[in-house]
């Protein structure tokens, strides 16, 4: 058949103008654009972030704004070494610890901000700590690398919506408004744990990858759970995590009009976040699974119990805030 190729090419060049970023960008080019004060996604081993540099009230406030997030919630600073991360914050000693144990890797710690830290007071809201990690993702660490300075970045992903684990996700989620930098599907695929570090004592605030007692067995600290009335943080907005859908959990078979996520045996003809039963492999499925049924335009996704152990309990907090009440 004849292939009107000009025809193709006016139908592509109106995709460009819809989208002003169809297609990754390059490291370089990323870096370019952080200097200038744009945002940049950029992929890490948990999520993708949304990347701005730390210091410009301008880049900050885009994320806020590129996001359409609450501008009370703090963002997380990444930094490319822990040089850079002591002129942010104090490091106590259990903070040494913890560095020296999993960074670069999925831990952020809130650690009391240093008085000179350059910083826009946009990333902290106006609190008296900061929450900073090292991503372990080579292309995160080169970008911050190559840029010399910290950014600051939540998830790449609309607030309140599912986690991006791809680049692909990213350019759907933000309509190609955001040049995002390709490093592949995420290994962990759900976001970073999170620990307030006190001088003698640990607060975990968000389940990830890395547990309580891996902590708790580094530092020799306890570990306490947060208590919402104390501190605001991670996803504790009730609703987070939402996909379109409703979702149903704890569900050993799918009623009508539900899709069924499965996990070990339980939906093992469904798309199953791990037929095996490795919590790994479904923590890495976990937000690319929820996408593509929420796609199917079913009403309910109806989820298999996962094993609350290990990142199972990060799972299980995701899915707990994916299921609640989005009124509100
Ligand atoms: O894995 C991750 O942590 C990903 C990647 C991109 O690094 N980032 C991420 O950022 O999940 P975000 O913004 O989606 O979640 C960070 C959470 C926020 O909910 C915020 O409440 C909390 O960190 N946070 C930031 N600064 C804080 C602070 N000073 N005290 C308590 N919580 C803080
Ligand atoms: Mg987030």
């Amino acid at each position: 058949m004849f292939l009107d190729v000009s025809a193709l090419n006016c139908q592509t060049a109106r995709m460009n103008k819809r989208l002003k970023y169809p297609t990754p960008v390059s490291v370089s080019e990323a870096v370019k654009q952080l200097n200038n004060g744009a945002v940049v996604a950029m992929p890490t081993e948990t999520v993708y972030g949304l990347a701005g540099l730390a210091s410009n009230d301008y880049a900050v406030l885009s994320i806020y704004e590129t996001k359409g997030r609450p501008r009370f919630n703090p963002l997380i600073v990444h930094c490319a070494d822990i040089n850079m991360a002591e002129e942010i914050a104090e490091f106590p000693a259990l903070a040494h610890k913890l560095a020296t144990a999993f960074w670069p890797g999925p831990l952020t710690m809130v650690l009391p901000k240093r008085s000179d830290a350059q910083l826009s007071d946009l990333v902290t809201a106006g609190l008296e700590t900061v929450a900073i990690r090292l991503p372990a993702h080579p292309i995160a660490r080169e970008m911050i690398g190559n840029l010399g300075k910290p950014v600051a970045a939540p998830s790449a992903n609309p607030s309140g919506k599912l986690s991006p684990t791809s680049a692909n996700h990213v350019i759907e989620g933000f309509g190609g408004e955001v040049p995002v930098v390709d490093g592949g599907d995420c290994d962990n695929g759900i976001e970073s744990t999170i620990v307030a570090v006190g001088s003698d004592a640990l607060t975990l605030l968000r389940p990830g990858s890395i547990s309580a007692e891996e902590l708790a067995s580094v530092t020799g600290a306890p570990v306490g759970a947060s208590s919402s009335a104390e501190i605001v943080a991670p996803g504790m907005l009730k609703s987070h995590y939402a996909p379109n859908a409703a979702v149903r959990l704890n569900a050993e078979t799918a009623n009508e009009g539900e899709v069924l996520l499965g996990f070990g045996e339980i939906g093992a003809n469904a798309k199953n976040l791990s037929p095996t039963a490795d919590l790994r492999e479904a923590a890495k499925n976990l937000f690319s699974f929820l996408r593509a049924l929420d796609q199917t335009g079913a009403k309910t996704i109806a989820v298999a119990p996962i094993p609350n152990e290990g990142i199972g309990i990060a799972i299980n907090d995701r899915l707990a805030r994916a299921a609640a009440d989005r009124k509100d």
